[in-house]
């Protein structure tokens, strides 16, 4: 059934219902639509625009409508133009005219506005929780790990010694900002449309607050125009969900590397890796790659989003029917990595002892011999060079910082002594990081205790 046969004297092409049509891909904001009717009935009601049983018998039919839907009892028709229609079509059909007077000082426009802000909201809490449950995961192994060392990388090329703990907890920091990305596009999704009519509001007396708190608002959008014609919220969520998938794939890709043979810092669980057909060896970790490659998808729907918006002239537009897939996409391909990204890593079996032995090669403690000759006086920069003319002479002899004789080192400085192969020490070089924000054991400690406390502020 069309709402807008009186103007028309030809049924539409079935291809262009097609085409126009909406409801493949709204009609998973049915409850949101029905509960958007129901605030809104009961709000005519109290405003006496409409007879108040008529409001009750339409909030009752709504209410018959969801249960049926949920029960399987009523199918949603495929033909419907969308969500919007199908819901008060069926209202009509079960009551009659009551069912017609629903959309009395409403539009699809306030209404499709409204139905996309309550879904997106519900669908952030979510993700909220699950982005909490991965940062409580990575605290649970940077406190396990939180001295294990490991070579920290610049250019992927081993540069100074860190802890895996340390390591971790950088990811948990990126997330920590990905949690509050979501909670600021929550907080200004939190303003309800409904009332802005068409474009322009309605003429008749309705109350804007009632409808606003039914539905759990903050307040109402503060200008009509906005309120029909507003999917800055889209782009907002899609940007916090495309940042978090940055995240992810960085992540990935280094688990990725440290799963190689080349690296084995860890070994994902049989349960969460895949095997080849053809090389019985291969042991893959295709969910890192997925996530990774996932990450596109979302970047793409923050950009459909932003190229749909920007040419419109105010108010509505059926362009902004397309915002939907694309948010949708976006938040069920984050929620779908999340799913299967957290258990993979609380699964990841950390393998410190080849971490450790990564981190005893490449000279990682390079910088620590030259600290440790500023520290005796010397300037940095003739430390640096010295030090520097020593890995050349290891290189030359086959040896490391730490095998090479303390004649080689007076030989080019004489302010070096015994002392230096304690300094120069892995243990020392991780250890002796304790500069707020560093790697060592004590600061991974304080760090995990930190944002422990945070999740449990934030409600976990
Ligand atoms: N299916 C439409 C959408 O998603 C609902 C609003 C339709 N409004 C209109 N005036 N055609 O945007």
């Amino acid at each position: 059934m069309k709402l807008w046969t009186g103007r028309f004297h030809k049924e539409p092409d079935q291809k262009t219902n097609d085409f126009n049509s909406s409801i493949s891909f709204d009609s998973r904001m049915y409850r949101q639509d029905i509960e958007g009717s129901m605030a809104h009935a009961a709000m005519l009601g109290a405003c006496g625009i409409i007879d108040k049983d008529e409001a009750q018998a339409i909030q009752d039919g709504l209410a018959g409508i969801l249960e049926d839907l949920e029960s399987g009892a009523l199918a949603i028709d495929p033909d419907a133009e969308d969500i919007h229609t199908f819901v008060e079509g069926e209202l009509t059909a079960r009551l009659g005219d009551a069912g017609k007077r629903l959309h009395t000082a409403r539009s699809r426009n306030d209404q499709v506005a409204l139905d996309v802000r309550l879904y997106l909201k519900n669908e952030a809490q979510g993700l909220m929780a699950q982005l909490k449950e991965l940062i409580g995961v990575l605290c649970g192994k940077a406190q396990e790990h939180a001295g294990d060392v490991m070579p920290g990388y610049t250019h992927l090329q081993r540069a100074q010694p860190i802890t895996f703990g340390h390591h971790l907890m950088a990811y948990a920091e990126m997330l920590l900002r990905d949690l509050g990305r979501l909670q600021d596009a929550v907080g200004r999704m939190d303003q309800c449309p409904l009332g802005s009519g068409a474009l322009a509001g309605t003429t008749y007396p309705i109350d804007r607050e009632i409808t606003a708190r039914a539905l759990g608002f903050a307040a109402p959008t503060a200008n009509s125009l906005d309120g029909v014609a507003d999917r800055d919220f889209c782009v907002e969520l899609a940007a916090a969900l495309s940042l978090i998938m940055v995240h992810l794939s960085r992540f990935c890709e280094e688990i990725i590397l440290w799963c190689s043979w080349e690296f084995k810092f860890v070994e994902l669980d049989d349960a969460f890796s895949t095997g080849s057909s053809i090389m019985p060896q291969k042991k893959n970790p295709d969910i890192a790659e997925l996530v990774r490659g996932k990450s596109g998808r979302v970047f793409g729907d923050l950009i459909t989003l932003l190229t749909m918006l920007k040419g419109l002239p105010l108010a509505y537009n059926k362009d902004m029917q397309e915002d939907k897939e694309a948010v949708f996409d976006a938040v069920d391909t984050v929620k779908l990595c999340l799913t299967a990204f957290t258990p993979m890593i609380s699964t990841m079996r950390v393998l410190p002892g080849n971490m450790r032995k990564a981190a005893a090669g490449g000279f990682i403690n390079a910088t620590d011999c030259a600290d440790y000759l500023t520290k005796k006086g010397v300037p940095f920069r003739d430390a640096y060079r010295i030090t520097g003319a020593l890995v050349a002479r290891c290189i030359e002899l086959g040896l490391t910082l730490e095998t090479l004789p303390l004649s080689e080192y007076t030989a080019l400085s004489p302010e070096f002594d015994e002392g230096v192969y304690e300094a120069i020490s892995l243990e020392a070089c991780a250890g002796g990081r304790k500069s707020y924000g560093g790697p060592a054991k004590e600061n991974v400690l304080a760090q995990v205790k930190r944002v422990r406390k945070l999740l449990e502020a934030a409600g976990e």
